[in-house]
């Protein structure tokens, strides 16, 4: 090893609040002295950042301290942390399936890990993980304040840890634990911080961000004041959130939406099922019919909004009936774009339980197929409806699959694929209009018509050594 500072590499395997968690991470690790690695084949110092929403987010893991265990062996002060949703539900047992792993940390207690890696270094392997979050610990701004971001115009913040739900599917609540709120003042500080640092784009991360607010204020949620609040935010262009819970999508929320500019017309609305029967079962607390009222509500209020979902298919006890309605429904929804899984029984929910009602593979492999079929044709119609229009585009950089082909996404929340320009302000973080003339299921294609704005973030001018 170097006598360099020591590097790390964090693998992030969850969902946005687990990337968001990483980015946390590294601004800990980098003011522990640690700077990120090339990759993490170099690295001393390793992160995975853990999942176990279905089954296969666990087998990631597994399969990657695999590859671990043999880098171990070859570089000995390397040091390995699992972290995150599968390490605060397996706690022992992955120290017990991989001994080489040196700390095991959970998602109550993430902020720790500098301090646990010195430990581990010193005393061998640690497990620490808490049963409980410590709301002081989950509302501290430091570690979002000193986030490492991948892109420099656009940021997520997490707005609240934890679920107060009981879906009956889910193991979240049991790994993230209740809703805890970061103060409306501290997150709009951020906000304007970030804007100073020139970000354009927020989003709002939490399990159910319609209560926001909720455990702060011990009356109603305050969701729609931060919408406003961020919304008034200078610099702040875009506004995204995720997720809302049908239940709680209120008239405020709706209304807040519709009335702050910044906010983007895109609502992320996971139905599960179409079948009341298993709405009751899954304990979701709305049914078909008012989900569907709130969608109209939210259509009425929100110009040329895009609408999208979570859907399982195969809960435990699901007929072809209940199939029928989940059709029906997400057919009347008429999604942009959707999230489709089949269910994966998570040890510890209420739902793993009912082993007597599993539906079959084949059967549940032909309805997600169906499913499947009938949501990338609303998808690809809702984007064949963006031909000839202008849409402004918050410009990414080179798409991935070719260097002359640059992408970004719409304020809908659409990626949309253009050539490459040769204006210089046609960079990273630049907001353009992009003339749309092609549309496939899951992009735009189109060609850059206008600059609307050059990126607000201050861009590094490398210096030129001769
Ligand atoms: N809090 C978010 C969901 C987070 S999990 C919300 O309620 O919107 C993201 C999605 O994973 C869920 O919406 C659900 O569709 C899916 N999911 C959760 N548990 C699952 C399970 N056990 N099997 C299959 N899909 C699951
Ligand atoms: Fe899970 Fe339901 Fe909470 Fe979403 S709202 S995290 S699906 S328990
Ligand atoms: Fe996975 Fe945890 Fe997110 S279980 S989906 S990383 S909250």
């Amino acid at each position: 090893m170097s006598n360099g500072p020591r590097t790390f590499h964090i693998r992030t395997f969850g969902c946005q609040m687990n990337e968001h968690d990483s980015e946390r991470l590294a601004g800990l690790l980098l003011a522990d002295g640690l700077v990120p690695a090339e990759g993490d084949a170099t690295a001393d110092v390793v992160v995975l950042n853990t999942c176990t929403i279905r089954e296969n987010a666990d087998l990631k893991l597994y399969s990657a301290l695999g590859h671990l265990k043999a880098a171990k062996a070859a570089r000995p002060g390397l040091q390995v942390v699992v972290a995150g949703c599968l390490a605060q539900r397996e706690r022992g047992a992955i120290a017990d399936r991989a001994p080489w792993v040196d700390v095991v940390v959970g998602t109550h207690n993430l902020t720790a890990t500098p301090g646990l890696l010195a430990r581990a270094a010193t005393e061998g392997p640690v497990v620490a993980v808490l049963d409980a979050p410590d709301p002081e610990v989950a509302r501290d701004a430091t570690p979002a304040l000193s986030a490492v971001r991948d892109v420099p115009y656009a940021a997520w913040m997490t707005i609240q840890t934890g679920c107060d739900n009981s879906c009956s599917y889910c193991i979240v609540p049991d790994v993230r634990g209740g809703e805890i709120s970061r103060p409306l003042t501290d997150l709009v500080a951020e906000a304007e911080l970030l804007a100073s640092r020139g970000v354009t784009e927020v989003t709002l991360l939490g399990q159910n961000v319609n209560s926001y607010g909720r455990d702060l204020t011990g009356r109603g949620p305050l969701f729609a004041e931060l919408l406003r609040a961020v919304g008034s935010v200078e610099g702040i262009e875009r506004i995204r959130f995720t997720s809302p819970h049908p239940k709680d999508l209120r008239p405020e929320t709706i209304a807040a939406m519709a009335e702050t500019s910044a906010v983007c017309p895109q609502l992320h609305l996971p139905l599960q099922s179409g079948s009341d029967r298993m709405l009751t079962a899954m304990r979701r607390g709305y049914r078909a019919e008012r989900y569907l009222e709130r969608v109209a509500a939210a259509r009425a209020a929100i110009e040329d909004l895009a609408l999208t979902t979570d859907i399982i298919v195969g809960y435990p006890g699901e007929t072809d009936e209940d199939f029928e309605a989940t059709l029906e429904v997400a057919a009347a929804a008429d999604y942009d774009s959707a999230f489709t899984f089949i269910f994966s029984p998570r040890a510890g929910t209420r739902a793993a339980t009912l082993t007597d009602q599993f539906v079959p593979d084949e059967i549940v492999r032909e309805r997600f197929a169906r499913l499947k079929d009938l949501l990338d044709r609303s998808a690809l119609a809702h984007h064949a409806a963006r031909v000839g229009r202008r849409e402004e585009v918050l410009v990414e950089g080179p798409s991935k699959r070719a260097v002359d082909v640059w992408s970004g996404y719409t304020r809908q929340g659409k990626l949309t694929h253009f050539p490459a320009s040769s204006d210089v302000r046609v960079r990273p973080g630049a907001l353009v209009a992009v003339d749309i003339e092609q549309a496939a299921p899951h992009f735009l294609r189109g060609s850059v018509a206008e600059v609307v704005r050059a990126p607000r973030h201050r861009v590094r001018i490398p210096l030129s050594v001769s």
